[in-house]
């Protein structure tokens, strides 16, 4: 009896232990988060998706990054997360006006949403409430921007009245228009003329989108001896960097700050000679990427929705001191 017992004691409990594994998985369904970027080519959206990935194996659940560069990817995409059995998505969709259709993919396929980046508005162009959001603070990171403009105008001993401010402008996107607002409100509270403002309208949020921008603005107004350069992101402003380049602006007449810090920045600043890509605010891939799909797993997980909007802040970063920044952001 007691050999027989030893005999089958190890496979048995083997067994009993996989039933009992099997069962536990059967009874929730494995979490499964997507994360769907307007850019996917874009490298602050390629550090969001690393991020999330991090928080993906760190937490133990899926991941399913899709781009979507336009409304019908995007609801394609929704519909898709809902037949892989995904339980909710973060999202930065092509066009914020498509709030109201994401919202409503989202309840059809019984999916959680929350945004990141581009806060998503309805048809009167209001924030949808029921949407939790992280965004940067806009306008305070533009004022940022504007500040550390001011402060290299100084600096160099340029004369303001000689001295054009190129905003390359993205307007129809809430989150850009404030930017560079916070850069003009900054600007002026300096000093700074506003009849030297010279705004330049982008068709897309690239770089090339920038770089024909910049060229317009900078042919209707040829007459200033020096030049500031802001947008709404470090693609804005490296195009008009080199829209100025092919006009032999260099970075002793031009100065541009962007926003982000991601990889287009960086490579600027490992460039052997500075170009007029000055700074960037640095602002956090990081936390739009790792914390915004942890908020999402715990929603799934415990009911616990995300707080409304989450606002996060940036660093003047420069060449110079690039190391230290990134390393006091954790990145
Ligand atoms: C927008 C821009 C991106 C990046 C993010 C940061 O989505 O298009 O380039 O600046 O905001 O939140």
């Amino acid at each position: 009896m007691n050999n027989i017992l030893r005999h089958w004691a190890k496979p048995l409990l083997a067994a009993a232990v996989a039933l009992s594994c099997a069962a536990y998985a059967r009874a929730a369904d494995p979490i499964k988060i997507g994360f769907l970027v307007k850019q996917a080519e874009e490298p602050w959206f390629q550090d969001e998706w690393r991020y999330a990935e991090q928080a993906a194996k760190e937490k133990g659940f899926a991941l399913v990054k899709i781009g979507v560069p336009n409304g019908e990817k995007m609801i394609a995409a929704i519909d898709n997360l809902a037949a892989q059995k995904a339980q909710g998505f973060v999202i930065c969709a092509p066009d914020v006006k498509l709030g109201v259709a994401v919202e409503r993919a989202a309840k059809r396929n019984n999916l959680r949403v929350m945004s990141v980046d581009d806060q998503l508005v309805d048809g009167a162009g209001k924030p949808i409430a029921s949407i939790p959001h992280m965004g940067i603070s806009a306008y305070e990171i533009g004022k940022q921007v504007g500040n550390g403009l001011a402060e290299e105008i100084k600096q160099r001993g340029w004369n303001m009245a000689e001295v054009g401010a190129l905003r390359m402008a993205f307007d129809q996107l809430p989150t850009a228009r404030e930017r560079t607002q916070g850069a003009v409100d900054a600007l002026k509270a300096a000093g700074f003329p506003a009849a030297n403002l010279v705004d330049a309208p982008q068709a897309k949020t690239d770089t090339e989108s920038a770089f024909n921008a910049a060229n317009i603005a900078f042919t209707k107004q040829a007459k200033f001896k020096h030049w500031v350069a802001f947008g709404m992101n470090d693609e804005a402003v490296l195009g008009a960097v080199r829209a100025a380049e092919g006009r032999a602006l260099r970075e002793d007449a031009v100065v541009g700050i962007g926003i982000g810090g991601s990889q287009t920045a960086l490579n600027e600043f490992a460039k052997p000679k500075p170009t007029a890509f000055y700074g960037t605010v640095l602002i956090s891939p990081k936390r739009h990427g790792y914390e915004t799909v942890l908020m999402m797993q715990q929603w799934i997980a415990s009911g616990q929705a995300p707080a409304a909007v989450t606002l996060t802040t940036g660093t003047l970063m420069t060449r110079r001191n690039q190391d230290a920044v990134r390393k006091q952001m954790g990145l």
